[in-house]
């Protein structure tokens, strides 16, 4: 709380910050709000022996404002994540550490427009979920500062960096740090980035050098009262590292992009004073910080304190699937058939193992009242709600989709190399004569592999239909969204290859078997979409009486 002779002391700019707060009630200074509705004034500030503020934090958005919904246990989706942020009882705040808006991955002509339109749609989410700072990665410049700014004119869009510049006055808008009262804690933020990837991206930027633009704001930050100072950096882990021991005055580094999400995000790291945390990527988990400082003092450095809870329902969950997997494991035995479903499971187990082992997190007890930091990392589960205006916000999006992909598309993909090669005709042409199979095929779930997608009304989407119909942007297949009929869910063609030629003259050989193991791994049950892919017991749904009669051996 503030002590009325601080307020005294309180800089120019927080107070100007201040009266902005009070008369214009903007977004930065929801988290204040937050805290005076809640009812503690800052003259009731010695009821409550402690201030305390939740800084919540995302690394490496990657431009994702959903999972696709493929895996066993889909994470992430800013509809759930608003839930979260709303649900939280002590005041709080929100924070990117770049590369929020846009995805690493290069756009093509053909989902450019979607991804520009989907970092708007990220940019009004984040905006209502009251973001104080965003700082500015490499892949947020890619698209040059012209986009950046266009996204500020629609409402703010608080981008923050110690060393990224606009060249241009009057363009985009980059503060270079921010102090923000949360639950009577003042906070300074700053951000980082590497200079010569993002002066790679844009001419219309000056990036300096990494430390002395950090420690200047970040002086600058402790001189004009900031009690605790945030460093986002989109800094690889080294980097991140260097910079915290050669910058001791900064107290939490939050580091972006985060552990990609094949793995589990890091436990945090502490270098002297300084608390190295990330969230991992696309939004699939958010960080909570939860800061607690005496009632009348500043104090440092801060106590690391996760509790230890996290960690014990961390590992009990890893224990009992390596538990689960050793028992099938087992049940293999000595079969030799299965040795590679066998050598699978070993696999998962070894990779399970050393998650395991590098759970343990230092846990310090807190002391008395002394100054603290309780870190936690919360991963965004289905089965948190999704909060309703949000999901509506996404809707929005999924129907400018519509607007904007459904004639769209990319024809050069569908050239064909030679003019005798065999072209997509889709599962119903090849029904015609093979019942059987195609009877026994649509009580498989490819044969609703495009109601699925059309069910969360993703079936304009670029990034989800090649996987979920037939020859999407292939030689011979189709090329345009609205010529998607013939060729919409997993068909027989995804597995026997385009079969124009086969149907017209099904002589021997003019159809490939399905070379079976590449098929299916190669194209779609990769990790990222199918993480309990294991290919002898998924060919046992696809393969059977009617299809490959009596099954495969
Ligand atoms: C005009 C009828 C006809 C159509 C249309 C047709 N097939 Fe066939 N297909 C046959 C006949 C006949 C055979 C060979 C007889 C057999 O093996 O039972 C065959 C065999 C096959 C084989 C086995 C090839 C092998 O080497 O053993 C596959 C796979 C196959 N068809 C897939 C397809 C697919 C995929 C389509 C749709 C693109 C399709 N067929 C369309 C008649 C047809
Ligand atoms: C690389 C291929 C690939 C891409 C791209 C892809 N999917 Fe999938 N999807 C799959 C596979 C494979 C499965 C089945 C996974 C399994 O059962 O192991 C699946 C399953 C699903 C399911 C679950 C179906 C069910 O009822 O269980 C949903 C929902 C889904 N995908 C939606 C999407 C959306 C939305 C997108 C685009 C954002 C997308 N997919 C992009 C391959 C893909
Ligand atoms: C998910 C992949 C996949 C899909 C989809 C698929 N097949 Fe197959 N098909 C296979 C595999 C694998 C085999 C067995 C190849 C082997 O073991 O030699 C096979 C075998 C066949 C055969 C030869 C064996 C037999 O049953 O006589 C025919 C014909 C065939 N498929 C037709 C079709 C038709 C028609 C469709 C669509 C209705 C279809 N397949 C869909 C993977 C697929």
């Amino acid at each position: 709380m503030l002590m009325p002779d601080q307020l005294h002391s309180v800089p120019t700019r927080w107070k100007v910050g201040l009266v902005a707060c009070l008369f214009l009630g903007i977004f930065g200074c929801r988290a204040e709000q937050l805290n005076n509705s809640r009812g503690y004034p800052p003259e009731r500030g010695d009821l409550w022996p402690q201030r305390r503020a939740v800084l919540f934090f995302t690394t490496g958005m990657d431009g994702y404002i959903e999972p696709c919904g493929c895996t066993s246990r889909p994470l992430g989706g800013v509809a759930r994540l608003a839930s979260i942020l709303s649900e939280e009882k002590e005041p709080s705040m929100l924070m990117d550490a770049g590369q929020l808006l846009l995805p690493t991955e290069s756009l093509d002509d053909m989902t450019r427009p979607q991804h520009l339109a989907k970092a708007q749609y990220l940019a009004r989410a984040f905006r209502k979920l009251g973001v104080v700072a965003i700082n500015l990665g490499p892949p947020d410049l890619k698209q040059g500062t012209s986009f950046l700014m266009g996204l500020q004119k629609e409402g703010s869009v608080p981008f923050v960096s110690a060393n990224i510049r606009p060249r241009k006055e009057g363009g985009l808008s980059v503060a270079r740090s921010r102090l923000d009262m949360v639950g009577g804690i003042r906070f300074g933020v700053t951000g980082v980035a590497i200079p010569e990837a993002a002066a790679a991206t844009s001419d219309d930027i000056v990036a300096l050098e990494i430390a002395p633009a950090v420690r200047a704001e970040v002086q600058t930050l402790r001189k004009d009262g900031a009690e605790v100072v945030v460093v986002l950096a989109h800094l690889p882990v080294a980097d991140a590292q260097m910079l915290a021991k050669a910058i001791p005055e900064m107290d939490i580094l939050i580091r972006s992009p985060g552990t990609p999400i094949e793995g589990v995000p890091q436990p945090p790291v502490q270098i002297g004073p300084v608390v190295i945390v990330e969230a991992g990527q696309r939004g699939q988990y958010i960080g909570r910080v939860r800061v607690v400082v005496p009632k009348n003092r500043s104090e440092r450095p801060f106590v690391l304190d996760d509790g230890g809870a996290k960690m014990e329902a961390d590992k009990a969950r890893l224990e009992r699937r390596i538990a689960a997997l050793q028992k099938e494991i087992d049940l293999f035995g000595v079969d030799t058939s299965a040795q590679a479903a066998r050598e699978a499971r070993l696999q998962v187990k070894r990779q399970l193992e050393q998650r395991l082992a590098s759970l343990s997190l230092p846990s310090a007890g807190p002391a008395g009242d002394a100054a603290r930091l309780e870190l936690s990392l919360i991963p965004i589960e289905t089965s948190v709600n999704e909060d309703d205006s949000m999901k509506r916000l996404l809707s929005a999006y999924y129907q400018e989709l519509r607007t904007m992909n459904l004639s769209r598309g990319d024809p050069e993909a569908c050239r064909l190399d030679s003019e005798d090669a065999p072209i997509f005709v889709g599962t119903d042409k090849c029904a015609l004569c093979h019942q059987e199979e195609y009877a026994f095929w649509q009580n498989t779930s490819h044969a609703r592999a495009w109601a699925t997608l059309e069910r969360e009304a993703r079936h304009y989407d670029f990034t989800c239909v090649g996987c979920h119909s037939v020859g999407f942007r292939k030689p011979g297949g189709y090329c345009i969204l609205d010529q998607s009929k013939p060729y919409q869910n997993v068909g027989c063609e995804n597995c026997h290859g385009p079969g124009s030629k086969h149907a017209a003259a099904p002589v021997p050989g003019s159809i490939s078997r399905a070379d079976t193991v590449g098929v299916c791994a190669e194209s779609c049950h990769v990790p990222e979409h199918s993480d309990m892919f294991i290919y002898e017991s998924y060919i046992k749904k696809i393969t059977g009486e009617g299809h490959m009669r009596g099954g495969s051996e």
